[in-house]
């Protein structure tokens, strides 16, 4: 599937950010560890949450989907610890399946991950903080296996930041015999937020949100209610909207702290940010000025904004220099990038932009989740048709985008042919 558009409108409008994705993952593999009845709601209607859902059902988990974002989970009845549907190898976050069903039942048997092909994604850490609970690891035949006869508290030096083995040795630790302290721990809000989830459960989670977490072990955990915190990437991607289509968005219910990286990084760029407890509104009036960008660990600049800010320095003036320093493998678009006229070079994990006036529409590939979505801004801001192809990955992580790009005054369409998208061009003469 692709989606077409035409560049030139700025967005302006409100548009509503849904529940965090990567919080998300972390809590539904939460809701697996108790046997009483659990219901989450703000729960993104994205891919990711769905093939995660379809696993948990496949396992034996009974999965309600109460309305769209809302869902009852019992986990009662899991006949199997051993997750490898055909889509689970597709989502990163399967993984936590492991931490979630070795600490309840002692024993997880998951296909290894996939995901985004951003770079390496080793998950040695994860491992790592599994064997000091006292548990064994093996990974053969595209499985990870991890079993322990006795799950005890431990202590874990976490060799790199890690969102996912911080989320996943939390989960396991939860229920394990005894105290684990993880140090080095990442301190993302979805980190914090899967502690809460945790806690509301029963759990004793304390120092979520610093780099070290000290986890009580309890023997059960029980049901709860829980409300996912707002997703600060897709907030961050119509932040970056607003700014690069010279535009003005009131982009609603997020937590603007969350988002001090971005908006700082958009207020040197020239932009206007207003904070409201709940919103942030984002004014452009001129083209963006050049400015140094470093992806780092929350509450540094985030890794996964990474692309939607390069693409729109690709637009300011002068020349700006972004680091990527969490996954090397995370400027693959700027090839696509190019197609529309960026000048960009990349050497390494730097990429050194040369500020372009503008950018013309182009057929171009989405090669992960959140590339794909800075090319769809670029898209926005180029003269002329667009065409991005693959958008399946933008689906992962996105509701409703083009729904909510169009709210806001985008010329985009979802289309699947080639037909489709002569029909649209078509349009847009006539
Ligand atoms: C999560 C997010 C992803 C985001 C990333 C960094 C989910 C589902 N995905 O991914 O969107 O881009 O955090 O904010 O929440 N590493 C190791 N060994 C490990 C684990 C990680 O070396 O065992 C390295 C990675 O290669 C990477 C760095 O640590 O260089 C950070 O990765 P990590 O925080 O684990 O990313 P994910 O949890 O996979």
């Amino acid at each position: 599937m692709r989606y077409v558009m035409k560049g030139g409108n700025p967005l302006v409008g409100e548009v509503v950010i849904g529940g965090a994705k990567n919080a998300a993952l972390g809590i539904l593999a939460a809701a697996i560890m108790t046997d009483e009845t659990v219901v989450i709601d703000n729960l993104p209607d994205v891919r990711d949450i769905n093939v995660l859902l379809e696993a948990i059902r496949d396992i034996g988990a009974v999965v309600e989907r109460l309305d769209r974002h809302t869902v009852k989970i019992n986990a009662r009845c899991i006949g199997s610890v051993t997750v490898n549907n055909e889509f689970i190898k597709r989502i990163r976050a399967s993984y936590y399946l492991l931490g979630a069903l070795l600490g309840k039942y002692r024993r997880a048997s998951v296909a290894l991950p996939g995901g985004c092909n951003i770079g390496s994604r080793p998950i040695d850490q994860h491992l790592k903080g599994f064997r000091a609970l006292g548990a064994s690891t093996v990974v053969e035949y595209g499985m990870v296996n991890a079993d322990a006869a006795r799950l005890r508290g431990g202590h874990v030096y976490l060799d790199v930041v890690s969102v996912g083995a911080t989320i996943n040795i939390m989960l396991a630790a939860a229920l394990a015999d005894g105290s684990t302290i993880i140090e080095n721990a990442a301190k993302e809000p979805h980190v914090v937020d899967v502690a809460s989830m945790l806690n509301s459960m029963g759990a004793n989670i304390k120092g979520a949100g610093t780099d070290v977490i000290r986890i009580s072990g309890v023997s059960k955990l029980h049901g709860t209610e829980y409300s996912i915190i707002p997703d600060q990437i897709e907030a961050g991607t119509y932040m970056v909207a607003a700014a690069i289509t010279k535009g003005d968005v009131t982009v609603r219910n997020v937590i603007p702290k969350h988002l001090e990286a971005i908006t700082s990084k958009l207020m040197e760029m020239g932009c206007e940010i207003s904070e409201f407890d709940d919103a942030v509104r984002v004014v452009a009036k001129n083209r963006m000025s050049h400015t140094k960008v470093k992806t780092l660990p929350y509450p540094g600049f985030p890794t996964d904004m990474q692309p939607q800010i390069s693409v729109a320095l690709a637009l300011a003036c002068g020349t700006s220099i972004v680091t990527e320093s969490i996954f090397e493998n995370r400027f693959k678009y700027m090839d696509e990038l190019a197609r529309m006229g960026a000048n960009a070079k990349v050497e390494g994990n730097i990429a050194v932009i040369d500020g372009v006036g503008r950018f013309t529409g182009a057929e171009v590939c989405a090669p992960d989740l959140r590339a794909g979505a800075a090319l769809v801004l670029a898209g926005l801001a180029a003269d002329g048709c667009s065409v991005v192809e693959d958008v399946e990955y933008i689906m992962r992580g996105y509701e409703c985008f083009v729904e909510k790009l169009h709210e806001l005054g985008a010329e985009i369409r979802l289309v699947d042919t080639d037909k489709e998208i002569q029909k649209y061009k078509l349009s847009l003469i006539s």
